[in-house]
């Protein structure tokens, strides 16, 4: 026994060493760790079990029969973070440049699959080449394999992806399914055609930043919805985002310990200014909400006029919706709309509760919005609100005006508690563009058309710009000091924990895509 436990030890030794020291120095030097480093920092020390170790490929193209190394390009197992079990693959960039063969895919089904039957989230850290260039179509056969996975875990199981290297061809799709994508500043890139076949097709010079590095994806394209400094701080922000999302769709979220105590802030009653012209920062307001240090912000560079991300309000986490009046006045436009539709989405697939704060004045006119189909993503926002059956709260804070704040989530669209503060203004439109509207004969037949104009503007702000009308129809329960707000909301989260709620029996909806 003794010689085999030797030879065991000397295959699990040669697996570990990956492509061989050389290649993991080159990582290092490129600023990046190894696909075992990146487990072992990810993990509760001790904790992995590694599934697959000794895997090889089949390939006998091109002298491959001869270039086998144990794991072939991909570790992957189980282990816990902070306690909870994950399933984890990371792909090794010093086997192949972590190129994706027939058996590193199989190695890769192993584990969604298992994750799915066990209810466990799955983190896929992504460094990889692509498609092993030397075994052709069993290789594209094997991302589509993952894909399908992808697809029927969705939903199911959280699915976090970081591209922590490169990331190109088809092999995009499967972290673009996954719930939330990170990636690493400078180190990392995703494109579906790089920069030769761009400028080949389009003669556009482009380098592999411009055209798919984390910034861009964080700004321009929203694909993903955290960037890192680098691979540790990655790591720190895949820890920090599970804390706020359960094992499965079947679980809650855990709570942290909490006590009611003296939740009176009334700091909140000085960030909404007097003049409803004025920006402020809702983030402020979120900050004055949820438990000290709490909110953890996701999609931050992208359509930031809505502000998304999870917090924990009485120890429970929660997702927040805000619309920002320091950016485009807070308007709902295409990109605003569907960033809060995913996010909503997401929390509504894994019970996070939602707390929606409401400053909005309207969706954003204009020949760019309405071509590039502001009804169809406006709906989505609409529609995501409008089936999800989690606890739902609204706070609006100042303007709800419009259809905007019907699809804010409204009390006519399913929210269970809806709040205002004495700051609201809930309408149709505001008060001046209103004014010229209706009043617009009397206006321009007045001897100063401009003096009728504040007249009527006051005249319909004192009728409209408050929240008391919508509290009188019962569309708003509530309006309350702000110093008030964190305790009803604690309060009401509490109480909303045992909300059921069910969608009528159907396949599926079909949210306008
Ligand atoms: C096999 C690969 C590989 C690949 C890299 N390697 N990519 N082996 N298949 N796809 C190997 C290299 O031969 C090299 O081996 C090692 O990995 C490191 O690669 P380098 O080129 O030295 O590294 P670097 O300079 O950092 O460049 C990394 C890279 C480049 C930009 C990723 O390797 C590259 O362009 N690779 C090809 C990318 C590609 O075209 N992939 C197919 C995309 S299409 P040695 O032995 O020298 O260390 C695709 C379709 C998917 O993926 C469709 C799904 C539906």
């Amino acid at each position: 026994m003794e010689d085999k436990l030797k030879h065991l030890k000397g295959l699990q030794e040669a697996a570990k060493l990956g492509g061989g020291q050389d290649r993991m120095d080159k990582q290092h030097q490129k600023g990046k760790l190894t696909a075992r480093e990146r487990i072992d920092l990810l993990l509760d020390p001790g904790s992995f079990e590694e599934i697959g170790q000794l895997v090889t490929h089949r390939s006998t193209d091109f002298g491959m029969e001869n270039q086998k190394i144990l794991g072939d390009g991909v570790v992957t197992g189980y282990g816990t973070v902070n306690g909870k079990t994950i399933y984890v693959y990371a792909q090794d960039f010093t086997v192949f440049g972590g190129s994706l063969s027939e058996t590193h895919a199989e190695k890769i089904c192993k584990i969604l699959d298992l994750a799915v039957k066990t209810g466990n989230p799955v983190v896929g850290l992504n460094d990889s080449g692509g498609a092993r260039i030397q075994e052709g179509v069993s290789s594209l056969g094997g991302y589509a394999d993952i894909f399908y996975r992808n697809v029927r875990a969705s939903g199911v199981i959280p699915q976090i992806s970081a591209i922590m290297g490169p990331c190109a061809g088809g092999a995009v799709y499967s972290p673009a399914i996954t719930d939330f994508i990170l990636m690493v500043e400078q180190s990392s890139y995703m494109f579906v055609t790089g920069p030769n076949v761009v400028k080949t097709v389009t003669n556009e010079e482009v380098t592999s930043e411009e055209l798919g590095g984390a910034s861009t994806h964080a700004s321009k394209s929203g694909v993903t919805h955290l960037t890192a400094k680098n691979d540790v701080h990655c790591i720190e922000q895949i820890k920090r985002l599970l804390s706020y999302i359960p094992q499965n769709c079947e679980e809650q979220a855990y709570d942290l310990p909490f006590e009611l105590g003296e939740e009176s802030r009334p700091q909140l009653r000085d960030i909404v200014p007097e003049n409803a012209n004025q920006p402020y920062d809702i983030k402020d307001v979120i900050d004055g909400l949820v438990d000290e240090d709490s909110f953890f912000e996701v999609h931050e560079q992208y359509a930031d006029n809505i502000v998304v991300g999870f917090a924990r309000m009485g120890g429970r986490s929660i997702g927040i919706v805000g619309n920002q009046p320091m950016s485009l006045a807070g308007v709902l436009d295409v990109e605003s709309s569907k960033k809060g539709a995913r996010f909503v989405r997401f929390c509504d697939c894994f019970n996070i509760p939602l707390l929606v704060l409401v400053d909005v004045p309207g969706f954003l006119p204009g020949t760019d919005q309405e071509w590039n189909a502001i009804i169809t993503n406006g709906a989505k926002l609409l529609y995501a609100f409008s089936e999800a059956t989690v606890p739902r709260i609204t706070l609006i804070t100042r303007k709800a005006y419009g259809g905007a704040y019907d699809v804010m989530n409204s009390k006519h669209i399913g929210a269970d508690f809806n709040y205002a503060w004495p700051s609201a203004e809930i309408a149709v439109m505001g008060a001046k563009g209103a004014s010229e509207i209706i009043f617009r004969r009397d206006i321009k037949s007045a001897d100063d058309p401009a003096a009728k104009l504040a007249e009527k503007e006051a005249e319909y702000a004192a009728k409209f710009a408050h929240p008391y009308r919508a509290a009188s129809r019962g569309f708003v329960d509530e309006v309350i000091d702000p110093a008030d707000t964190r305790r009803k909301l604690i309060k009401a989260f509490f109480m909303l924990k045992q909300k059921v709620d069910h969608l009528p029996k159907k396949k599926h909806g079909n949210i306008p895509l």
